[in-house]
């Protein structure tokens, strides 16, 4: 018996894959296609002639857990012990993996909003525990009411995603402070904040775990350097928890990988300092701001984009297609290759609505659109 009898190979996979295959723009997966700092790939060049080739602390390489501690302290005024509260991780992929199976147990239920990020119920599954979707409202706000009722003695965990892939929604301080009513409601259960977008918000900031007393000393948060810096290659990122969690997670974290990429690890330590995070939402405040210009001169409807490199579109006036076939057409007819949003649903919904990455040069925005527009 497969222990995913569910699972095909994902919609980043298969869109990519066409994408390829058509000679068509990729807005479908979620990375950057512009050139990587200049300071950063020169400190890896010079790295590799020096002597950072063998195994880190199993947890991180000592000057990056520093480096992370700080830049907590400096973007939320949090102070983590860089030796008991931070985990480098092989990205916030298996940073959140590895926190699921070390946390949720046999029958234990996590709460996952819907749609949500594709990893996490297979992730719940293979800890043997049982994914509990709750919808987010149309608007892709959070009912609470529907996830406090979902809770109950057996809940161990509920994820969120702020800023939220695939819709660009971020949490305000309302819906924050209803997830901290919960929490106090039912003590036994654990957060997963998942904020790989972190530093990618725009008019209203996002409101990290980090800054809540009430709820970091009950969470577990993922970060990720690929997102942060535009590597997403490079697969390295970050848990912070407190204490008596993170070292239930370490207990996995070195059996699964031990350690991280050596050099990639240093290079990230040495890049923050020559770097700052202040930077990242303008500038993919320009591009999402240029995206949404150029797209509208086209038919295609735009939905509210408050963080991530992510815009949601609706095509509901081009067709009446399902939004799997619509996204497939739209490669091999218009040669532009995007993410059905009903891939993020448990049921499939179909809302007539897809998401395209804008972390892409100016010049692939131009094409993009342009052929967008002709649609
Ligand atoms: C919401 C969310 N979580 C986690 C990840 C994975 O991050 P990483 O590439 O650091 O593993 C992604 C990547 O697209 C994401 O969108």
């Amino acid at each position: 018996m497969p222990k995913l009898p569910h699972v095909t190979t994902s919609i980043f996979t298969v869109m990519s894959k066409m994408a390829a295959e058509h000679n068509a723009i990729n807005l479908s997966q979620g990375f950057p296609n512009f050139p990587v700092n200049k300071k950063l790939t020169e400190i890896v060049a010079r790295l590799a002639k020096e002597d950072v080739h063998q195994y880190t602390p199993m947890s991180g390489y000592p000057p990056l857990l520093n480096k992370i501690a700080k830049l907590t302290l400096q973007s939320y005024g949090r102070s983590v012990d860089p030796e008991t509260e931070i985990l480098v991780t092989t990205g916030a992929t298996q940073g959140i993996f590895t926190a699921i199976q070390a946390l949720v147990k046999n029958e234990d239920e996590v709460i996952i909003l819907d749609p949500s990020y594709d990893s996490y119920k297979p992730n719940v599954l293979l800890s043997n525990g049982i994914p509990v979707r709750i919808s987010l409202n149309d608007n892709y706000s959070t009912n609470w009411d529907l996830v406090e009722k979902a809770c109950n003695e057996n809940t161990k965990m509920i994820i969120i995603t702020n800023p939220h892939n695939p819709t660009g929604k971020i949490l305000s301080l309302a819906d924050i402070e209803k997830l901290e009513a919960i929490l106090e409601k039912f003590p036994n259960i654990i957060l997963l904040s998942d904020e790989v977008y972190e530093y990618i918000s725009f008019e209203q900031k996002l409101i990290s775990v980090n800054t809540r007393k009430l709820l970091r000393n009950r969470a577990v948060i993922a970060s990720s350097f690929g997102k942060t810096f535009h590597v997403t290659g490079w697969k390295v990122g970050y848990l912070i928890a407190p204490e008596y969690l993170m070292k239930e997670i370490k207990k996995v974290h070195q059996f699964l990988v031990f350690s991280v990429n050596s050099i990639a690890q240093a290079a990230i330590s040495e890049y923050l300092d020559q770097t700052s995070v202040d930077e990242i939402s303008a500038f993919y405040q320009q591009k999402r701001d240029y995206f949404q210009q150029l797209l509208s001169g086209s038919r295609f409807e735009l939905m509210p984009c408050e963080g991530t490199y992510f815009q949601v579109v609706s095509y509901k006036t081009i067709s009446d297609e399902n939004d799997v076939d619509f996204c497939k057409r739209l490669i091999t007819e218009h040669g532009v290759a995007a993410i059905p949003i009903s891939t993020f649903y448990e049921n499939g919904k179909d809302l007539k609505l897809i998401r395209f990455c804008f972390a892409k040069t100016d010049a692939t925005l131009e094409e993009a659109t342009r052929r967008l527009c002709k649609i």
